[in-house]
């Protein structure tokens, strides 16, 4: 998956041992999307995350984020255009189905939300990549919710959008013509456009053909890839950006790894002054496709995250406010369009520190993991939450003991917090920990 911004050491998960502790307080089925489910050792989904499934931002008219899919659907009018596949996906679909190893981190209850052991939430919307192209699609794009366990900041938020898209051809030669019908049209609307393209080989060392692949269609299809997603960027930012002849577009191509891709690539813009991560990409796994019981066949696919390209073309400085319901949000945008927001209050910040000295049995050190922390702040304050960080941490040198310090910033969208209502929250996270964790606070 796309890296993340670094972690603080890993450390194993508390919610897990704790769980095997206090298996008695785990409720035995779990009613999610209408729907039951047996829990077991593997659950470590939130109420506050079960409350978010059904809301599916980008299905919402004029909300940003279903914005940024319609006007990214109406540049491949061609494909298919889905967005309403199950988040409900199992460890097949959204690791081994795309080659993920068994080891993957992305696979560990720190990182990934599981309803149970056979059923978790996708962290990705290449999860689906088989069951599309099984059904015969072979040109889609599909948006969907996903989620991943994370920290808590500006940019970081436990459910976030993406986009997959995907287009294969026949790998004979009227399929390549397909392609090189495609590049030659493509590359010459490029030509015209005011664009930089910092362009990197399709293939290298590093950066192979698959071994089943004739390095002539797999280089037809990069190009293929690399034309689509360049012009698409020029439509996107092209216009918002006040693209001129002095200032023309700039996208620089980096190679990359996905284990469902080879050759792999991410894909940057330069804008207002940075370079931002804006995708991965890649000529698609042959197994992939094999999984999909697709013969004969090979392609590109692509995978963006809305939010990420929201903020940056709508000017949306923080994460949470995508999940505002406030009109002063919500009536800024109209439907199709991109505007600038226009930020309608600004309230300070409130940072509150707490520490607390974890269980300690003879048999177990306890640890808990940052995700845990930041999963039980969610729960008790919402959307009040701005950010948190682990300050301290240590290990008592005599008792063996360990004392965390996590430093909280409760800031509303919406409205100023009193002192009273900052301190009620830390109470009520104080309260939680202490009954969820066990913890001592200190
Ligand atoms: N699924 C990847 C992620 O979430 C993004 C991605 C990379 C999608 C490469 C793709 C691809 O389809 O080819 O980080």
């Amino acid at each position: 998956m796309v890296k993340q911004l670094p972690r603080i050491p890993h450390l194993r998960s508390f919610l897990q041992y704790q769980s095997r502790r206090h298996a008695s307080t785990k409720p035995t089925h779990l009613t999610i999307l209408n729907q039951d489910y047996p829990t077991d050792h593997k659950t470590n989904i939130t109420p506050t995350i079960i409350s978010k499934l059904p809301i599916r931002l980008h299905t919402q008219r004029s909300h940003p984020l279903s914005t940024i899919r319609s006007l990214i659907e109406s540049h491949y009018p061609t494909f298919s255009h889905l967005s309403s596949f199950s988040p409900l996906v199992t460890p097949y679909q959204n690791f081994d189905s795309l080659a993920f190893p068994v080891d993957h981190p992305g696979r560990s209850v720190t990182d990934s939300y599981y309803i149970n052991e056979g059923l978790m939430l996708r962290t990705h919307t290449s999860a689906h990549e088989v069951e599309v192209f099984a059904k015969g699609e072979d040109r889609w794009l599909l948006t969907a919710d996903v989620y991943r366990r994370d920290e808590i900041d500006a940019s970081h938020y436990p459910v976030f959008h993406q986009m997959e898209g995907a287009r294969i051809f026949e790998a004979s030669p009227s399929g390549m013509k397909e392609v090189e019908d495609d590049n030659a049209r493509l590359a010459s609307h490029l030509a015209k456009s005011n664009i930089v393209i910092e362009d990197i080989p399709h293939l290298s060392p590093t950066n192979p053909v698959q071994p089943l692949h004739d390095p002539k269609h797999s280089e037809a299809v990069a190009l293929n890839l690399k034309l689509s997603l360049n012009s698409l960027l020029l439509e996107l930012f092209g216009g918002v950006a006040g693209v001129s002849k002095e200032d023309p577009l700039r996208v620089r191509w980096i190679e990359a790894y996905f284990p469902f891709t080879s050759p792999s690539y991410e894909v940057e813009v330069f804008f207002r002054g940075k370079w931002l991560e804006i995708l991965g990409c890649g000529v698609v796994a042959q197994s992939t496709l094999d999984s999909a019981k697709i013969a004969n066949k090979l392609g590109w696919a692509f995978g963006l995250g809305l939010e990420r390209m929201a903020m940056i073309l709508f000017q949306i400085p923080d994460i949470r406010l995508f999940w505002s319901t406030d009109p002063r949000f919500l009536s800024q945008f109209s439907h199709g369009k991109i505007t600038t927001f226009q930020p309608y209050s600004i309230h300070p910040a409130n940072w509150k520190d707490v520490s607390f000295w974890l269980p300690h049995s003879e048999k177990q050190k306890a640890t808990m993991h940052d995700n845990d922390f930041c999963d039980l702040v969610r729960d008790v304050v919402g959307d009040l939450v701005e950010d948190v960080k682990l300050v301290d941490q240590f290990t008592h040198p005599k008792t063996n003991r360990q004392s965390l310090c996590y430093r909280i910033n409760y800031r509303s969208m919406d409205k100023p917090l009193t002192n009273a209502e900052v301190n009620d929250h830390q109470s009520r996270v104080k309260a939680q920990l202490k009954e969820q964790f066990r913890v001592e606070i200190r």
